[in-house]
Parts: C-alpha cells; sequence; structure tokens
C-alpha cells in the first residue's frame, strides 16, 4: 500500500473544490444545496445538503468513471491489494448481484453455501442460474452455521464440473470463516472463479492478526461492505476485482441495475473511510480487537453466557475466527437470543446487530468507546439477574437441508397459488422467507416446503425474529408453485 497515496481522497477533494465555486445550480436535485427544503436542511445540517449533488464534468460520473471517480478507484484498488475496486452506492447487495451477474446465465451452476445472504439467491432469480448448495456445517453446541469444509466444496466441484463459481462467505455473520485460500486454489485448479461475499470482512484489509481477506487469498472477486466494519455511510460498498477480470464488461454488468444518480455522500464516504483506514486501520482494529475481547472475557465471567472466539476453530469449517465479532450464546440463560435482543433495546437502550434462537451479535467497530462496551457488560450482568429462568424451552436451530426442485427464478417466475402456511408442506416455494438480520433464507425459492421448516418459522416469530420475504407479511400464507 502506498501510504502516500492514500492520503488522498479524490473524490472528496474535487467536492471541497466545488463547494468554493459556488456554482449556481440549475440542475438536479430540485433542493438545489437544502434551500428549497428548510426542515431536511435544519434535519441534515446545511453542508450535507450541499454536498448532494448530481454528477457534473468536475465530480465524474459513476456510470462510466473518467476523472475524479477514476482516480478513487486506482487508490482504493491500491488500498485493497486488488487490480481494480468499483464504488459501489447500492450497498454489498449490489456487489454480490454484480459479481454472480459477471459470471453466471441462465442455467449456468454456481457452488456455494447454503447459509448465503438472500442477495446471493436474488441474483439467481435475476440471471437464471441454479445453486448448487454445500451444506455448510453445523455448531451443535452453539447452534450456528459455519463455514464450508473444504473437503465439501471439492466434492461439489467434481460433482458440477461445469460449475462457472464458487462463492465464499468471508466471514459469515458471527465471524466464522473458512479456508478461502484452500478452496480458491482448488476452484482454480478445476476453472472456476471464486466470489467472496465479505460483507462483515471490510476490516480484513486494514487490521492486524486478523483473518485472510479474499483478494490476498487469490479469489477473483471481494463484496466489501465498507459501511459495516469499515465506518462510510449506509449503503455504500466496494466491489474488488482481481487480474484477468474484464473490467468495462463488469461495468456494464453493474450499470444494468445502477442508479444513474448517485448519490455524492455515498461515494465521498467511501472515499473518506478508504483513506481513514488505509492511514490508521492498523491503530484503529487494534483496538476494536482490544474492546471486543475485552468484553468477551468480562461476559465470560458473568456465569451462563459463552462469547466464543478463536477456541472454536477446527482447521475446516471454522477454518479461522473473526475476533471483532462479539457473538455471544445465550442458551445458559433460558432465553432466545431474538428474546434478549429485544431485552436489550426495550430495557437498557442497547441495539445490538441481531438475535437467533441461541445467540446475540454485537457488532463493536471503528465506533466504539470504552464506556459503551462497560454498558453492554453491565446489561447483560443485570439480564441474568433478573430473567434468567430453566433452559428446557430453548430449541436449538438445525440445519435443513433444502430440497432444490427448481431453479430459483423458474420458481419466482412461475405460475403460483397462495395457501395457509401448512397447506403448503410439499409444495414447491414460489418466494423467500427469513429472519432479518441476518437476512439468510430460511426457505428460498424452487425449494420444498418441509414440516421442518414450518415449524422453525413458527418457532422464529413466536421468539419475535422479523420475518420478511413473502407477498403476505405476516407469513401466515405461502405461494406454493402449481404443479
Ligand atoms: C453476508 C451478507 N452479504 C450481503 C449483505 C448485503 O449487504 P447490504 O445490506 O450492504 O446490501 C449482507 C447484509 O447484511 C450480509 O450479511
Amino acid at each position: 500500500m502506498d501510504k502516500k497515496l492514500q492520503a488522498r481522497a479524490p473524490i472528496y477533494e474535487a467536492l471541497l473544490e466545488m463547494r468554493e465555486k459556488r456554482i449556481v445550480p440549475f440542475d438536479v436535485p430540485g433542493h438545489k444545496r437544502g434551500k428549497g427544503n428548510k426542515p431536511l436542511t435544519e434535519f441534515l445540517g446545511e453542508k450535507c445538503m450541499s454536498t448532494d449533488v448530481n454528477s457534473m464534468k468536475p465530480l465524474d460520473n459513476l456510470c462510466q468513471p473518467k476523472s475524479v471517480i477514476k482516480e478513487a478507484e486506482d487508490v482504493a484498488a491500491d488500498a485493497f491489494g486488488c487490480k481494480k475496486a468499483f464504488f459501489m452506492v447500492g450497498g454489498t447487495t449490489s456487489c454480490v448481484q454484480a459479481m454472480i451477474l459477471f459470471y453466471c446465465k441462465k442455467g449456468d451452476k454456481i457452488i456455494m453455501p447454503r447459509n448465503v445472504h438472500r442477495s446471493s439467491i436474488n441474483a439467481l432469480v435475476l440471471c437464471g442460474a441454479k445453486p448448487v448448495y454445500v451444506n455448510p456445517q453445523t455448531h451443535t453446541g452453539l447452534g450456528i452455521s459455519l463455514g464450508m469444509s473444504v473437503a465439501d466444496v471439492e466434492r461439489a466441484i467434481l460433482q458440477n464440473p461445469d460449475a462457472k463459481a464458487v462463492l465464499v462467505n468471508n466471514p459469515t455473520y458471527y465471524g466464522v470463516c473458512s479456508d478461502i485460500k484452500k478452496i480458491t486454489e482448488t476452484a482454480h485448479a478445476h476453472g472456476m472463479a471464486v466470489l467472496a461475499d465479505e460483507a462483515h470482512g471490510a476490516h480484513f484489509y486494514f487490521g492486524e492478526n486478523l483473518p485472510l481477506p479474499a483478494m490476498a487469498a487469490g479469489a477473483d472477486m471481494a463484496a466489501v461492505s465498507m459501511h459495516k466494519s469499515g465506518g462510510s455511510l449506509t449503503q455504500s460498498s466496494f466491489l474488488l476485482v482481481g487480474d484477468g477480470v474484464n473490467q468495462n464488461y463488469m461495468r456494464q454488468i453493474i450499470n444494468l441495475t445502477q442508479t444513474t444518480s448517485a448519490s455524492y455522500l455515498l461515494l465521498s464516504s467511501l472515499d473518506i473511510s478508504r483513506r481513514n483506514l488505509a492511514l490508521n486501520g492498523g491503530e484503529i482494529f487494534r483496538s476494536v480487537c482490544r474492546l471486543s475481547e475485552y468484553a468477551r472475557d468480562e461476559i465470560n465471567k458473568i456465569g451462563d453466557y459463552y462469547a466464543f472466539s478463536k477456541e472454536i476453530t477446527d482447521g475446516d469449517s471454522i477454518y479461522d475466527f473473526d475476533v471483532t465479532k462479539l457473538s455471544i450464546n445465550v442458551d445458559g440463560l433460558g432465553l432466545a437470543g431474538i428474546e434478549v435482543c429485544d431485552i436489550l433495546r426495550d430495557d437498557y437502550e442497547i441495539q445490538v446487530e441481531f438475535g437467533d434462537l441461541s445467540n446475540v451479535l454485537a457488532y463493536i467497530s471503528v465506533g466504539d468507546r470504552e464506556r459503551d462496551i462497560e454498558r453492554l457488560v453491565s446489561a447483560f450482568l443485570d439480564i441474568r439477574r433478573r430473567y434468567k429462568r430453566p433452559r428446557s424451552d430453548c430449541k436449538k436451530y438445525e440445519y435443513i437441508p433444502p430440497d432444490v426442485v427448481c431453479s430459483p427464478q423458474e420458481a419466482f417466475y412461475g405460475k403460483k397459488r397462495r395457501v395457509a402456511l401448512a397447506e403448503g408442506i410439499g409444495g414447491i416455494c414460489g418466494e423467500f422467507v427469513m429472519c432479518y438480520p441476518p437476512g439468510i433464507p430460511v426457505i428460498a425459492p424452487g425449494e420444498r416446503l418441509t414440516g421442518d421448516i414450518i415449524e422453525y418459522i413458527s418457532l422464529a416469530k413466536s421468539k419475535g425474529c422479523l420475518l420478511t420475504g413473502p407477498e403476505d407479511a405476516d407469513v401466515e400464507k405461502i405461494n406454493i408453485l402449481e404443479e
């Protein structure tokens, strides 16, 4: 990484210059630097509104960068150690979809773990490719799904030599990493590309002693949520690509779904955040790791909680663990993770990332302070004192292997009928059902609905999980394919 280059932030610099010039706007956005919308300007501030501008020659254009955005992309590529970094304003969802649409067309196969985020399967709805799922291993004690074992990936590759690519979560939401280097070597040896979903791994590129980032592992592409662990504004992400990827074709793919009015708030936030991490990332993530380790130790001392870390690694499906993720198993309390999550918010004004049936995930990142961590630890202590109950009521998450009957696209666009959930057993599902977060489908279009899945959906509902995906927002009814 070239530190002198990293001190630059070309989009931010161009915006500062534009502000100095006091250009009179006869273009969109119609709020005209905030003057036409006083309530919004009072809420967001004049600086913010005057930065909300449209593309113009001095600011370049995200659809076909030639000047400052291109320069900023080059600086970002140097920071991430890749050939090209695309600035993305549609979240990591847009990065994941661009990666898949790049490699897969109708009827193509792609190998992926079943615990992918919905954005991956959504991409299959769009392009008509078929998933070959590798069952992620499950940690029965913790009730979480893990990474992919190299042997399982290799088997999937050998059984599907015509697959175009392998997609890897690096890491999972809980911080679990597969052996991405071995998986990449194996996939490449069979002529397949490797795509990494690094929605939760932006910090791997800037910290020390963290799991291996995808581009360093030799992956072909990575979708990186700068807005999650990297500190930029919500919705801003980087799509990284390596050697040998046709960048101009990738630009065309991105432009299929990208807005023609990219927000300069998002673009400048990516530029400034990249600069911050490139210059100060070592120190920042040393502190994040220290805070996270401290919280883990203190929470484990309370009893009945298990804040897990690297000790769960096994050299295979838990090849590595991201210690910044503060994932806490709460089975010992006799409460579901989602219940603890709600108690934290309702009684202690603490919002954690999410809770599932057995665990709570607190996201520790660039913005956390010691006193906030102390507050979190105290809340866990108090919750145990006030809410602990016998464990009998706890049901563990169990991986339910999907029965994929047809492609997500065929199912999504197929002729469907809406039935009561229980009546759908045995039918082919025509839509998604997922708990959000984490946004991993419980069932995806094209998969057979089983009693186990319905039981899981009912349990998640009863514990207060936010279920999304189906046309019926209450998930009382489900769309099943006409057979
Ligand atoms: C693993 C994973 N991939 C992709 C995404 C999509 O990211 P975004 O919300 O930035 O679109 C998420 C979001 O939570 C995620 O958890």
